[in-house]
């Protein structure tokens, strides 16, 4: 065995012993370094991956920052949303025919497990993507925490229940960020997310004429109408950009657009436009922050990335690696 891979065993082997025989030892904190010894390669693979799949379809950095938005969430970052099956969480209500990107996940997993096999978990491979699809989308650049592992089992009600919708008022939004221990700026800062991506008709038609007497009042007419235009007579599935003037360009243009109520979804425009009260006002005033200041949103933004990339897992999970992110390992 070569001596630098045998050098760097022992020492993987020695903090595992370390972390058995101290008792109380903080072995699950995160780290940005946690594969620097066990799999230095992971940071190459991902980031080639999310590369390659940008480089086919520009939208893919957005739908995997929204995975792992939907695998936190429910029971922590634990790549449960990736598990098959009929009653797992891909089939909640928020997530079926809407989170994309498991085939890129998928991809990456196959080369980790050919590079340094049963090491790298399918949770911190989501988040490691995330924070790939912000920077190949002109995003901020933060440090991706690692070392989760992968939960044995999914959520269904957890993801149908926990998941924010972008029907429900400000008010309960903030309180589905408190409950996983988030706070009212977290909500503004991540939603600052929807600066990329897509949002399908069902999930913002309700704001039209078409299906009211009047159209919402806080949506910018002409982009009222060009929607209208849009999801006329289609399934529903047809997509607008959630930032209308640059889809897929991580930037600060998602809150000008809310000054000029050219946010797409209720949730968007009511952290701008909703009945002025304790959480309206602070969701305005940051709002305002962030459309001016575009230095702001990116760091505050990668803090908050690293917070929700830290939701704990529910008390006693110990996990695993997962072979194959889509199922289990067999015991
Ligand atoms: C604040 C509450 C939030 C609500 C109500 C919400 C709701 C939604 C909805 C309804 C869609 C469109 C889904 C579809 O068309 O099927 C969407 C897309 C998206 N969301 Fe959110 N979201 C929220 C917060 C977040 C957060 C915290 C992030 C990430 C940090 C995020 C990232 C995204 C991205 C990137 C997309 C576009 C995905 C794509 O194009 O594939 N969202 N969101």
């Amino acid at each position: 065995m070569e001596y630098s891979h045998r050098s760097r065993l022992l020492l993987v082997c020695s903090v595992l012993v370390l972390c058995l025989v101290t008792q109380g030892a903080r072995c699950d904190e995160l780290t940005s370094d946690f594969y620097d010894w066990s799999c230095p390669g992971v940071y190459d693979v991902v980031q080639q991956q999310v590369f390659a799949a940008m480089r086919e379809e520009p939208r893919m950095g957005a739908s995997l920052l929204r995975l792992h938005f939907h695998d936190c969430f429910v029971n922590g970052c634990d790549g449960s949303i990736l598990l098959d099956g009929a009653d797992g969480e891909k089939f909640a209500l928020p997530n079926q025919n809407s989170v994309r990107g498991y085939e890129v996940i998928d991809a990456i997993k196959a080369d980790l497990e050919n590079m340094c096999p049963g090491v790298v978990s399918c949770a911190d491979i989501v988040a490691l993507a995330a924070g790939y699809g912000v920077l190949f989308s002109g995003g901020p650049y933060y440090d991706v925490l690692l070392g989760r592992r992968d939960g044995l089992k999914a959520n269904q009600s957890g993801a149908d229940n926990g998941l924010p919708s972008p029907f429900e008022p400000i008010s309960s939004i903030v309180q589905k960020f408190t409950d996983v221990g988030l706070d009212t700026k977290d909500v503004v800062v991540l939603s600052g997310a929807h600066t990329i991506g897509r949002a399908r008709c069902v999930l913002f038609s309700d704001r039209l004429t078409s299906t009211k007497s009047s159209a919402d009042p806080t949506l910018d007419a002409t982009m009222a109408a060009n929607l209208q235009k849009l999801c006329t007579g289609g399934d529903g599935n047809q997509t607008a950009a959630l930032d209308v003037s640059s889809a897929d360009v991580f930037d600060k243009q998602y809150y000008h657009n809310l000054l000029s109520k050219k946010g797409l979804l209720t949730s968007d425009q009511g952290l701008f436009s909703a009945d002025e009260d304790v959480v309206a006002s602070t969701t305005k005033a940051l709002v305002q922050t962030y459309s001016d200041d575009g230095e702001q949103f990116f760091s505050d933004f990668g803090a908050s990335m690293v917070k929700m990339g830290s939701i704990p897992l529910p008390a006693g999970s110990a996990g695993e690696i997962r072979c194959n992110c889509r199922v289990p390992n067999k015991k």
